[in-house]
Formats: structure tokens, C-alpha cells, sequence
């Protein structure tokens, strides 16, 4: 359907997926740019042979020669700082990619005339009450400096649209669990600290409500509001289906059969929301439904840790991952031991 299409953010957790799904479904030419930070690894693409340009969606001389050079008529920008915590201690590079990278990427889509879909998360819809599930014309209500920048970047392309006529669509995902992602992540972390009899630090009460969604589920919604999805539309995508915290604990420790006495309840993360829940009827109304409930992905996310030791032990062992892990939770558990 696309000429050649750019995956922006593809050797980041869902990118990857999504770029090794495009290739299964037949899309022959696709171009990757990554800035390769710390959450983006080559490994995640191991295997696969697209052209991987390094550099940063900010520097719009690059990636506007990027577009002319590969024809591009269509980019799907998954790049981003993405993790709440690093955007509580280190907030500024969360506006400079997500809300100025996106930038760029809009600027030059609107100049060479390319297609443009946005990956963005249902945190821009805050913490919601009650049994409500957010609607994609709800008011966006973030209150991480992540989410922040993630309303900030849909409110650009949606500007682009209305000033600009510019082809766009947004997709807000809820959490996703599944194979590459990095170890920053609560899934990928508290497998591998079960794996390692470490113990799983939870924030507060961890009664925090999810929609756990299948990496490849959110790349097949994707793929859907690509191929039939209005231009100009917000889509909603995920399981559909909500657990708590605590949950997914169990989840993950019985996958890895590991016991519950690993789970150790910490200092809370500052503005910590309590639930999010996505409703996806409009998504479904393309023809897409999710494949697996939140325990199916939980449960096969952790299955893929335990069976890759050495896509993640590297990771571990790495000085920078260590100096966060000690950073992030040494004083927490030291608090609750
Ligand atoms: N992980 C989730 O649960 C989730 C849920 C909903 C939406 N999202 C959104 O999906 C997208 C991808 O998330 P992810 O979990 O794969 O993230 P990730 O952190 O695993 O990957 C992000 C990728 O972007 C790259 N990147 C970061 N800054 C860049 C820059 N300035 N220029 C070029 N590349 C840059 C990184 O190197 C990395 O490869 C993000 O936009 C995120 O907000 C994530």
C-alpha cells in the first residue's frame, strides 16, 4: 500500500515488532531511524536486513534527507523517551524528542507531502475514575513530564492536520508487554529480578489498574489504521481488558515459577496514576481485534525472557543499567526491608 515507509524509534521495543511485522505482511521497503539511546539496540532488529540510519528525529536536515533519499511516503514515529521514571529525573530530553522531534518529523512530512502516524499512549488521558474507559475525545489530562510530551506531540499532529491538510493519524496504546522490550520496564524487570531471585520491588499498594496489551496486538492495530483507518482520527488500541499490578506479579512469578515472597512493596513513584483503560470499539470497527487478554501477554512476555538469557543478561550487567537500577530502587527497598 506504502511506497517506502519510515519507522521512526524501530530498534525500540514496539518499532522493532512492528518493523519484523511489516516485513511477515509483505512491505518490502522500509528505512529505520533510531538514534540508538539507551533503549534502542540493534539486537532488537537482529537478523533482519533494512536500512538502519542512526540519528536524531530533532535534526530536520537529517531527516529530511533521509525522506528525499529513500522516497518516503509514509513515517510511523515510535521514537521517544518513553519510561515515566527517567522522565521524573531527567525531564528536559522528554520535550526535546517528543514534543520538538515530532516537530520536525510533521515539518518535513508537511513539505515533501508525506503521510504521517503518530504512536502515542493512553497516559495522555491521565489517571481516570470509576469503571470509566477513555474515549479518544476525551480531554487529554497527563501529569508525568512523559505523558506531558506525548499530549503535546498528538496536539502538533493533529495541528498539522487542520492548518495543513496533512495525512495524519494517532494511535494511543496502553501498556504493552512482549518480546525486546528493554529492562527498564516493569514486565522485563520483574522477570529477570525472579529469574535472578531478586526481589521485585512494586510501587505502593500496586493495586495501579493496566491494560496489559501484546506488543503484537498494538502493531496489528496499527497496521489496521494504516490500511483502513480515517485521516485525521485518534484510535484507541488495547486489550480491552484491565488487571491490577499485583496481578500481572502473579502473573509473571507463577510463568517463571518463582514464589510471591519476592515481592516487596516500596516507596510509590511520585504522581503514580492509579488506572488507565482504553475503550476500543472504534478500532474494532476497522475489522482488528486483540489476540491475547493481558494474562496471555503477561504470560508469554515472561516466557520469552526466561527463554533469551542473552538478549537480556548483557543488559544487566551493563554499568548504565546498574547505576539506574541502584538509583531508582536501592533506597526503596533499603526503606522496606
Ligand atoms: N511501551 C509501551 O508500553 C507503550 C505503550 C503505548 C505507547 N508507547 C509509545 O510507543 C513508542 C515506542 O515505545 P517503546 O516502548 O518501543 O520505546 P523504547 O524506549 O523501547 O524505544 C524508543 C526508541 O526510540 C529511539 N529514540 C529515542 N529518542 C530518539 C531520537 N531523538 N531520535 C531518534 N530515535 C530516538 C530509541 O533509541 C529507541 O530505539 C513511543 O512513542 C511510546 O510513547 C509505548
Amino acid at each position: 500500500m506504502f511506497r517506502s515507509i519510515l519507522v521512526t524509534g524501530g530498534c525500540g521495543f514496539i518499532g522493532a515488532n512492528f518493523v519484523r511485522l511489516l516485513l511477515e505482511r509483505g512491505h518490502a521497503k522500509i528505512v529505520v531511524l533510531d538514534k540508538l539511546t539507551y533503549a534502542g539496540r540493534l539486537e532488537n532488529l537482529a537478523g533482519v536486513d533494512v536500512p538502519i540510519v542512526v540519528g536524531d528525529i530533532t535534526n530536520l536536515e537529517l531527516v529530511r534527507h533521509v525522506c528525499k533519499t529513500h522516497n518516503i511516503d509514509l513515517i510511523v514515529n515510535f521514537a521517544a523517551e518513553t519510561h515515566v521514571d527517567q522522565s521524573i529525573l531527567n525531564p528536559f530530553v522528554f520535550t526535546q524528542t517528543n514534543v520538538q522531534g515530532t516537530h520536525v518529523l510533521l515539518e518535513v512530512a508537511r513539505e515533501l507531502g508525506i503521510r504521517f502516524h503518530q504512536i502515542s499512549t493512553d497516559e495522555v488521558y491521565g489517571t481516570i475514575d470509576g469503571d470509566h474507559h477513555s474515549l479518544e475525545t476525551d480531554p487529554l489530562r497527563p501529569r508525568s513530564p512523559y505523558s506531558a510530551s506525548k499530549a503535546a506531540g498528538d496536539q502538533l499532529v493533529q495541528s498539522y492536520h487542520v492548518t495543513y491538510g496533512l495525512d495524519t493519524t494517532i494511535s494511543r496504546g496502553s501498556n504493552n508487554v512482549g518480546a525486546y522490550q528493554f529492562l527498564e520496564k516493569v514486565v522485563p524487570l520483574f522477570t529477570t529480578n525472579a529469574i535472578l531471585d531478586l526481589p521485585l520491588p512494586v510501587y505502593g499498594d500496586g493495586l495501579q489498574m493496566r491494560d496489559y496489551t501484546h506488543v503484537l496486538d498494538h502493531c496489528t492495530g496499527i497496521l489496521a489504521i494504516l490500511e483502513h483507518g480515517k485521516i485525521g482520527e485518534v484510535y484507541n488500541v488495547g486489550a480491552g481488558a484491565t488487571i491490577s499490578n499485583l496481578e500481572m506479579l502473579e502473573i509473571l512469578l507463577e510463568t517463571v515459577q518463582k514464589p510471591k515472597s519476592l515481592i516487596r512493596h516500596v516507596a510509590d513513584r511520585a504522581g503514580h496514576d492509579k488506572r488507565y483503560s482504553v475503550n476500543v470499539q472504534k478500532l474494532q470497527q476497522l475489522g482488528w481485534n486483540a489476540q491475547f487478554s493481558p494474562r496471555a501477554a503477561i504470560a508469554t512476555a515472561a516466557k520469552w525472557y526466561l527463554e533469551h538469557p542473552n538478549y537480556w543478561q548483557p543488559v544487566r550487567q551493563s554499568a548504565s543499567f546498574k547505576a539506574y537500577y541502584e538509583r531508582q530502587y536501592a533506597n526503596r527497598l533499603e526503606a522496606a526491608a
